[in-house]
């Protein structure tokens, strides 16, 4: 039948949110309708907004949700209306070589999944009939989202949506690619330049992996903060400690063993593989500028033996990860309830989105 829903739309790039009220299609085969709950305001979504992730407007923005199954559609069989989810932002084929090696964040399909469902179609509509795109394949800043059942990973604990919802983007891709992507070793050294959603989840996965030194780095003192509330044992602001490498070097005695980039920009990207020491691993998680590119030294390339590396979606695979991550909350290892340092209406998103851009936040979350 559909269902009108408010939404926050992307109209034009560079220029603000705007809220709408969007027509979402129901389900169609293999897929099911979420009446969201709340969902975070990522910098992925604020990065949509601005061409960084270029990717066409319009869209409806939000990857980051928690919600109820509101209906199912034909060949849904594993959740029913009533049960309570989070979104996976991921395109699971389940034929690829990597969905089949269990690294579906890599999956074939997700290039095609990220301005529609996996079929290639949109569910969604303006006022005026014409069709939006789906951010990250999903679209779940709405009261209504139609997402592939793949999207929807069932939500079995007793968990507050706003807490639930984090796990979707930040946290999975935070504490994913410490424990996932770089697996690392307790007594390990770690830096984390950018302590926002993500860079926090970095250093909360540092701490459960029992790293000694976990540095954090951003240019904001409340950032720094609230990274030594989830784990951090040293900071540093550029601003006023001057340069972060020259820092890390002096605090680790040559390097750390492992450097996460959890901001987006080519420069902090080379801060992390000048950070790290001889064997060490460099892990990219910020997504910069399609037009950026990262200058390192060549000649010390082969003397150095570093591992520079991406992570997608903290190399996570939702239906194994996230309970796994909901378990670590409910046993007081992870935080998640520090995250949210703000609610927001949805008729509230343009200042949410604002707050992002300002850096007023841990994580920002519109509540429904
Ligand atoms: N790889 C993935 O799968 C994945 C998933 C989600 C988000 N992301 C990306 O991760 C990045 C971070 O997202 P977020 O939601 O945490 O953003 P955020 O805005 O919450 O945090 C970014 C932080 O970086 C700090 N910062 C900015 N410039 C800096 C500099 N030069 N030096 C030090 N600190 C600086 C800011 O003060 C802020 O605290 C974005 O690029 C986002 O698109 C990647
Ligand atoms: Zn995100
Ligand atoms: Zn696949």
């Amino acid at each position: 039948m559909g269902r009108r829903a408010k939404a926050v739309v992307c109209r034009e790039l560079n220029k603000p949110i705007v809220v709408e009220t969007v027509e979402v299609e129901s389900p169609r085969r293999d897929e099911v309708m979420v009446k969201i709950d709340a969902c975070g305001v990522c910098h992925s979504d604020l990065s949509a907004t601005n061409g960084t992730i270029p990717l066409p407007p319009p869209s409806v923005l939000g990857h980051e949700a928690a919600g109820t199954i509101a209906e199912v559609g034909e060949g849904v069989t594993d959740v029913a209306v009533g049960d309570r989810v989070m979104i996976s932002w991921i395109a699971i084929c389940g034929k690829c070589r990597f969905c089949v090696e269990g690294r579906p964040a890599l999956c074939d399909m997700s290039a095609r999944a990220t301005i529609t469902l996996p079929d290639g179609t949109s569910r969604l509509k303006d006022a005026d009939g014409n069709s939006l795109h789906h951010f990250a394949g999903v679209s779940v800043m709405a009261e209504y989202a139609t997402v592939h059942k793949d999207n929807v990973i069932k939500l079995e604990v007793d968990v507050e949506a706003d807490k639930a919802a984090l796990v979707g983007c930040a946290v999975m891709t935070g504490v994913g690619a410490v424990l996932n992507t770089a697996r690392v070793e307790a007594g390990s050294s770690v830096l984390v330049i950018g302590s926002g959603g993500i860079g926090l989840n970095a250093i909360q996965g540092a701490a459960l992996a029992g790293a000694e030194k976990i540095i954090a780095v951003d240019m904001e003192d409340k950032k720094l903060a609230f990274a030594q509330t989830f784990g951090a044992t040293h900071t540093i602001n550029p601003k006023t400690d001057g340069d972060p490498v020259a820092k890390v070097l002096e605090l680790t005695g040559g390097g750390v063993d492992y450097a996460f980039e959890c901001i987006g920009r080519a420069s902090t990207i080379e801060q992390c593989y000048n950070a790290i020491r001889k064997g060490g691993t460099a892990v990219v998680v910020g997504v910069a500028p399609l037009t950026e590119q990262v200058t390192l030294g060549a000649f010390m390339m082969p003397f150095t033996e570093k591992v520079l590396t991406g992570s997608m979606y903290g190399s996570g695979r939702p239906r194994v990860d996230f309970p796994r991550l909901l378990a670590l909350y409910k046993a007081n290892r992870l935080k998640l309830d520090e995250l949210v340092t703000a609610t927001y209406s949805i008729d509230e998103a343009p200042r949410a989105f604002e707050d992002l851009q300002s850096g007023a936040n841990a994580r920002g979350v519109i509540v429904f």
